[in-house]
Order: C-alpha cells, then sequence, then structure tokens
C-alpha cells in the first residue's frame, strides 16, 4: 500500500469541451490571465458551430471532485483556424498537458478542413512560445503594444503559423 502511495503519478485524460465544462474552464482562465472571461462567454464561444476545444482533467485522481487541468479553445473558418486560448494548472505545469491539448486542436481543426492554424502569444511568454516552436509553429507576425498587464504596461503579440497539412 505504501509503496503504491509513493509510486503515484497523476494521469489525465483529454476530452471534448462541453459546455458544462465552463464554469471549472473560466475558473482556470482567471487563474492563468490577468483578464478573465465569464462561463458565459465560454458557453457562447463553444456554442458556434466553428468553435471547439479540450479540457484535461485527471483520471486517477486521489482528491474528491478535482477540478480542471488544462484547457484549449480554438476555431476553424474557411481553411483557417485559430487557438483563442489555452492554459494548465499551474500545478499540473511542464508534464505534457500543453502539448496534448494543443495536438487534439491540430488534429481536430484538420479534420473541420483548417489548412493552417494561427495564434498570438505574449512575446514574453518562454513557456507557450516554447510549446509552440516544438509544435512546428514559426513567428509570421509582431504586433507591438498589443497587450496591457494588471499595471497597464504594454507588451507585443508575435502572431506565430503552422500548416494543417
Ligand atoms: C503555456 C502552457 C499552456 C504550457 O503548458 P504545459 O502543460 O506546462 O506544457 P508542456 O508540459 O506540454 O510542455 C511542452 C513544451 O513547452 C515548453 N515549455 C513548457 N513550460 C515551459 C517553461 N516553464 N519554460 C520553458 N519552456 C516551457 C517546452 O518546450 C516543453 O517541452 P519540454 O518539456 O520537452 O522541454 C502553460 O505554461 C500555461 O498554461 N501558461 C499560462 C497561460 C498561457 O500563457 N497560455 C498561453 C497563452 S498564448
Amino acid at each position: 500500500m505504501i509503496d503504491t502511495l509513493f509510486s503515484w503519478k497523476a494521469e489525465y485524460e483529454v476530452l471534448a469541451m462541453e459546455s458544462r465544462d465552463c464554469a471549472d474552464v473560466a475558473d482556470l482562465h482567471g487563474q492563468r490571465f490577468p483578464q478573465a472571461w465569464s462561463d458565459g462567454e465560454f458557453v457562447s464561444l463553444l456554442s458556434q458551430s466553428a468553435t471547439f476545444g479540450f479540457v484535461a482533467r485527471p483520471s486517477n485522481s486521489l482528491v474528491f471532485k478535482p477540478g480542471l487541468s488544462g484547457f484549449v479553445l480554438a476555431r476553424e473558418v474557411a481553411g483557417e483556424a485559430e487557438i483563442l486560448t489555452i492554459a494548465v494548472q499551474e500545478k499540473a505545469g511542464r508534464c505534457g498537458l500543453g502539448w496534448r491539448l494543443m495536438q487534439a486542436a491540430i488534429r481536430q481543426a484538420a479534420l473541420q478542413g483548417g489548412e493552417s492554424m494561427f495564434l498570438e502569444v505574449e512575446e514574453g511568454n518562454a513557456p507557450a512560445i516554447g510549446l509552440y516552436r516544438k509544435l512546428g509553429f514559426a513567428v509570421v507576425g509582431k504586433r507591438p503594444s498589443y497587450y496591457a498587464d494588471a499595471r497597464g504596461q504594454r507588451s507585443a503579440a508575435l502572431v506565430m503559423r503552422r500548416d494543417l497539412r
């Protein structure tokens, strides 16, 4: 028993996002981004036919009703897909969930007819840029003063793109 507890390792499942997930998604989004989005905004985005998402949940948690560990929301319109937002719970970071969620979004976008995928990322966000580069995204543009933090400090957005074919 003690051996089992000490060798326990968190495992996660990645599932299609449903409207009942949106309260948890909004909660995690609020933990990871300075501008919170409400669960109503997520429900409304998800109800659009071009929009889809995935959530990561612990599949072997020792906790009753564990929270959401990560999510991604994306859309595909006329061959062009876009990542709208992605986040992983801080304590579940760097164990491959961002990679798995992005792979799910890339696969779904291609299935819906997407030929390329775009995203925007703050130029100082090294973890996210590392993830996107590892997935084959390359910088194709820069939007100066695009983001503002809680103190009003502005920073640029990098626009990144990869082929889906
Ligand atoms: C960006 C984010 C989604 C990455 O999720 P994650 O589950 O930690 O990422 P993964 O474990 O799948 O890591 C995949 C790759 O991303 C890069 N990466 C992830 N975390 C990193 C870190 N802290 N520093 C540097 N590179 C990092 C690495 O290349 C990593 O591959 P490696 O572990 O083999 O070196 C997560 O850090 C997050 O939620 N950040 C806050 C919200 C955010 O910034 N979202 C993106 C907005 S554009």
